[in-house]
């Protein structure tokens, strides 16, 4: 089983358009816990990539006028270029379209229908069909006297060959896996929401298409295309090596976590284990699904103007800033606005004002009293709490981000923020240092500062890597990258005798005006 390496997913994104803030959203969660495990010393597998086939794809590409090989070529970088800017650092890109993947569906396919169960049957698709869509609509879907919501036109019943997969037949396993293991899908919440649509009844899903050909063949017969949910799910054992690797696949599957939207919560925790375990695979570990960002209370779209492009936002605070805002501001599982406001608001508190100042007031300090050579440690942090202050909230950092409770983990490296700025306020050192006789005070209080600021730099390194390498270095230290946790949040890591250098900002405060 895969318990070698950490291996953590992100949904594959639809590069029918450019990303907005909501897609990026979970890319830069999973993108903070899989630093996180890295820190922590495990071998981390990060995969993202692109879910390039379907109608969907097909589509967009039509209405540019474009084939769907071509646009999916051209959109693919834009959606690399955001990573590459949020600092979003993964191991693997898949794209649907690359030949190990059409490898690793056709294995699978394979394995279903080979199971001796007849878990892939053909079978008659009957529904409501729009042909300007190309697309079926439940009864529910449709307007008033039965019109095609999109193109307000009356829907024709069709019937379309397809194979269908038997999920019906899989209710009991999937409820045995979540009886067992219930943290296999979370929050409690969505966990709940699964297990009711199971105990509701499952019905069989169509797994293949015949109306276009943008996709994979299905290998025993190529005139059906696989049904682009099939398609995808799998991506996530092609990476991992289930075609072509079996040494690999076995130290990586099954995933750790599937990183999700709660939109696609039923694709990820209903079908995707019954397709593996109709393939004799293991279930993924854990599918964790977050609440979705709203903008002034609306779901994010590019028809209501509130499809906000990353590079909007980091232009304006920078990588840092963005992926903290993000990552505190909201509760992961449950939906959350945006709004510059408040985005404004965190950067100035939490990161110029708080993590910032206390930065530059220590290490101007360093500077002025002891030409920033760190003052000798034999006096240190005597009568600080600072010891216990942060050994407590690295402790609940851990903990927290162990359970994916990210916003909790960022608040208690912050209660060390906190403490150590009113540490300053409580020791003036700035008067200390006016009498020659308080030097050895002095030194102290400005020791047990630093080596606050050296954990505090480890610590926000998975969610701010560019800000806690930039104070790593004008703490005159080395090797940021060789730092383990939890060793190096222990006290007194910081060695006497070091020269640091106070730099720019680490966070420039923004006007509120
Ligand atoms: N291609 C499928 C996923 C296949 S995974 C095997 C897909 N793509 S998507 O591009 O539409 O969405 C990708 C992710 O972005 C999903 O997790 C979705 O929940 C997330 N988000 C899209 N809009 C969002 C918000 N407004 N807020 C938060 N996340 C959102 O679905």
């Amino acid at each position: 089983m895969g318990r070698d390496v950490f291996y953590i997913t992100t949904p594959i994104y639809y590069p029918n358009d450019v990303p907005h803030i909501g897609h990026a959203y979970d890319a830069v969660a999973t993108d903070f816990v899989a630093r996180f495990h890295r820190l922590r010393g495990e071998e981390v597998f990060h995969l993202t990539g692109t879910d390039e086939h379907g109608l969907k794809l097909q589509r967009a590409a039509e209405s540019a006028g474009s084939s769907a090989r071509a646009w999916v070529d051209d959109m693919e970088p834009k959606w690399r270029e955001v990573w590459a800017g949020l600092d979003i650092g993964y191991d693997d890109y898949i794209r649907t379209t690359e030949p190990r993947h059409a490898a690793a569906v056709a294995k699978l396919l394979q394995a279903v229908h080979d199971n001796g169960r007849d878990d892939i049957y053909l079978g008659t698709y009957e529904g409501l069909y729009c042909v300007s869509c190309e697309a079926y609509y439940v009864e529910a879907d449709l307007l008033e006297g039965g019109l095609c919501p999109i193109h307000e036109r009356p829907v024709e019943r069709m019937a379309e060959e397809n194979y269908f997969f038997r999920l019906s037949a899989y209710a009991d396993r999937l409820l045995e896996h979540y009886g067992s293991t219930p943290s296999a899908v979370e929050p409690e919440s969505r966990r709940n929401e699964v297990l009711s649509v199971i105990r509701g009844g499952l019905e069989d899903f169509s797994i293949s298409r015949t109306t276009f050909d943008w996709g994979i063949p299905i290998p025993w017969h190529p005139k059906h295309v696989t049904y682009v949910w099939f398609d995808a799910l799998t991506n996530y054992i092609t990476a991992a090596g289930y075609a072509d690797d079996p040494e690999r696949f076995a130290r990586l599957w099954p995933a750790n976590i599937h990183m999700i939207g709660k939109d696609i919560l039923r694709f990820h925790a209903i079908y995707w284990p019954a397709m593996l375990m109709a393939g004799g695979v293991e279930p993924p570990t854990q599918v964790w699904a977050h609440g979705f960002l709203t903008v002034g209370g609306k779901k994010m779209s590019k028809t209501n103007l509130t499809g906000i492009h990353p590079f909007e936002l980091l232009e304006q605070f920078g990588v840092d800033s963005y992926r903290y805002y993000f990552m505190r501001e909201m509760t992961f599982g449950q939906d959350g606005s945006f709004s510059w406001e408040s985005m404004v608001e965190r950067h100035n508190a939490d990161l110029a004002n708080g993590l910032g100042n206390l930065a530059s007031r220590v290490l101007a300090m360093l500077g002025s009293y002891f030409d920033g050579i760190v003052p000798d440690a034999a006096v240190a942090g005597a009568a600080s709490d600072l010891p216990a202050v942060t050994a407590d909230a690295a402790a609940r950092f851990e903990a927290h981000l162990l359970n994916i409770e990210l916003s909790p983990a960022l608040a208690a490296i912050w209660d060390i923020v906190a403490r150590a700025n009113h540490y300053l306020v409580e020791k003036e050192p700035w008067k200390l240092a006016k009498d020659e006789a308080n030097r050895d005070e002095l030194a102290s209080v400005l020791y047990a500062s630093a080596e606050t600021l050296r954990i505090l730099a480890v610590l926000i390194s998975p969610i701010m890597p560019r800000a806690a390498a930039d104070l790593w270095s004008q703490l005159g230290l080395e090797d940021l990258e060789a730092q383990r946790l939890p060793e190096a949040a222990v006290w007194g890591g910081l060695a006497a005798g070091v020269k640091t250098t106070k730099g720019a900002a680490l966070f420039p405060r923004f006007d509120t005006d």
